[in-house]
Formats: C-alpha cells, sequence, structure tokens
C-alpha cells in the first residue's frame, strides 16, 4: 500500500504516512495549526515530487509563503518550479460579490466537487484549506451528500488529498464528514488536568488499515513547524 509522508515526523513514524489516492480529514479549532499542517504536508509532497494543489479559502498564496518561510520553508521556489499552485477561492468569492454576477453563490457554495474543476490533469496531490467558508444553509444531509461527492471525485482521480474543515463547522454537521474519508485527525487545545496548563492536543480520530496512536499526542508549534512532544505508542 503506496503512503505519503506527512513531514510530522512522529505521524510519519506511527502510520507510515498518508494512503496515496485516499482523502485524510483534519479538523480543529481556530488557530490550532491547520493550516501549518496542511503546509507541512504540501512541503513534503513537493520534496517527494508530487504535483500539489493547494485550495485556499482565506488566505491568499502570499500569506501561505509568508506562514512557511517563518519555518524556513521555500514554498515559493517549489511554486517556481511548478510543483504546487494554488486555487485562491477568497479572491473569488470577494470579485464575486463585488460584481453581482448572477452566479448564485449560495448554488456554488454547496458545490465542492466545483473545486476539483480547475485542476490540472497530472495533479498527485490536493489540500482544501478550508470547506468551512463553503457550508452555509447547507442541511446536515446535504453537507454530507457533497462532501461525500467531493472524496468519491478525488478518488475517481488518483489524488490524494487532505481536507481541513474547522471544528466550528464540522460540529454543525455533526462530524458528518468523518464518515467517508479514510482517515481523520483532529486538532484540540485543552486544559492538562495535571499541570492547569493548556496544551495542544492532536487525536488521530481514524485510520483505516493502519496502526494509530489510541492516546492523545500532545505538540507545539515552534520554528521547525508542528512538533509533536509525546507519542505514546511510538
Ligand atoms: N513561526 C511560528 N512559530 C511558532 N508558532 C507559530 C508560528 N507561526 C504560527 N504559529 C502559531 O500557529 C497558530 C496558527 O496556526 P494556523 O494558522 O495553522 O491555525 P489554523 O488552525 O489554520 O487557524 P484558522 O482557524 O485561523 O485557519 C498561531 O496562532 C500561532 O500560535
Ligand atoms: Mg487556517
Amino acid at each position: 500500500m503506496e503512503r505519503i509522508k506527512t513531514g510530522i515526523s512522529v505521524i510519519d513514524e506511527i502510520t507510515g504516512g498518508f494512503r496515496a489516492n485516499r482523502t485524510m480529514l483534519l479538523t480543529g479549532d481556530a488557530g490550532s495549526g491547520k493550516t501549518i499542517f496542511g503546509l507541512h504536508f504540501a512541503i513534503n509532497c513537493c520534496d517527494q515530487g508530487l504535483k500539489t494543489v493547494y485550495v485556499t479559502t482565506e488566505e491568499d498564496a502570499d500569506d501561505l509563503f509568508t506562514q512557511a518561510k517563518s519555518f524556513n520553508w521555500d514554498l515559493e521556489k517549489f511554486a517556481e518550479e511548478g510543483l504546487i499552485s494554488f486555487i485562491e477561492l477568497a479572491g473569488i468569492r470577494a470579485r464575486l460579490i463585488e460584481a453581482e454576477l448572477s452566479i448564485d453563490i449560495d448554488t456554488m457554495k454547496g458545490n465542492f466537487a466545483k473545486i476539483l474543476q480547475n485542476i490540472p490533469d497530472d495533479t498527485d496531490v490536493v489540500i482544501i484549506d478550508s470547506l468551512g467558508s463553503y457550508t452555509a444553509k447547507l442541511t446536515p444531509y446535504e453537507f454530507r451528500d457533497r462532501f461525500d461527492h467531493l472524496v468519491y471525485e478525488l478518488k475517481e482521480k488518483n489524488i490524494t488529498s487532505l481536507v481541513i474543515i474547522d471544528s466550528a463547522t464540522s460540529n454543525e454537521f455533526n462530524e458528518l464528514a468523518l464518515f467517508s474519508v479514510y482517515g481523520a485527525i483532529k486538532l484540540m487545545k485543552r486544559e492538562n488536568p495535571y499541570t492547569g496548563r493548556r496544551e495542544r492536543v492532536m487525536d488521530v480520530v481514524k485510520m483505516r488499515s493502519t496502526r494509530t496512536p489510541t492516546q492523545f499526542m500532545t505538540y507545539e508549534i515552534d520554528s521547525n513547524g508542528i512538533n509533536i512532544l509525546s507519542s505514546p505508542e511510538k
């Protein structure tokens, strides 16, 4: 079974990496490190020579270059080499509103799979950061339907993907997205009952056909990106 390393060493050591041609879901609170996780994966895919598309709905590519630079990751170089390209939906959304185009934004919002119309045929990896911006007014049933369709389309195109959803959106839809994906990771902040201090923890909720840690893993965000501190089952 082909696996793709995430660049987060403990995850790679325990799981072997993400399963190729499948979708992983990443959920987490605001500021929990979802985008940084996405960038870790993106950089690592480029390092392995995989053609990567990063779909960004809240930030533009420049923001991501700046964030990557803070970890000394040269994302711009990979962009110049054509290994990574960006689809900036924040800009498109803003322009649509500005121009009051006849395209019904509500319709566009729910059709996640439409995102894939714009990606090159030779794409190996897609990172969607995040779907939360496109779910307004969907019922849980519609959300599940559209999300499952997106996951299906990605698999049909032999794409390995990381789909990011903020925890507010994920909770709103009763975590329905968890079911159709191959694996899911959750990022959280919680209070450590022993120290009384807040810490960041990662939960590998599921990963089919893979050994996963059952304990929460504490992590920090430092100059190297996401750094897992405790790995109970390493
Ligand atoms: N260079 C850095 N060194 C240390 N910590 C950093 C660095 N850059 C960012 N951070 C930390 O990472 C956090 C943001 O991470 P990130 O943007 O990945 O979160 P997110 O889950 O994507 O948030 P959002 O919900 O806003 O999209 C910041 O709030 C900050 O605490
Ligand atoms: Mg983010």
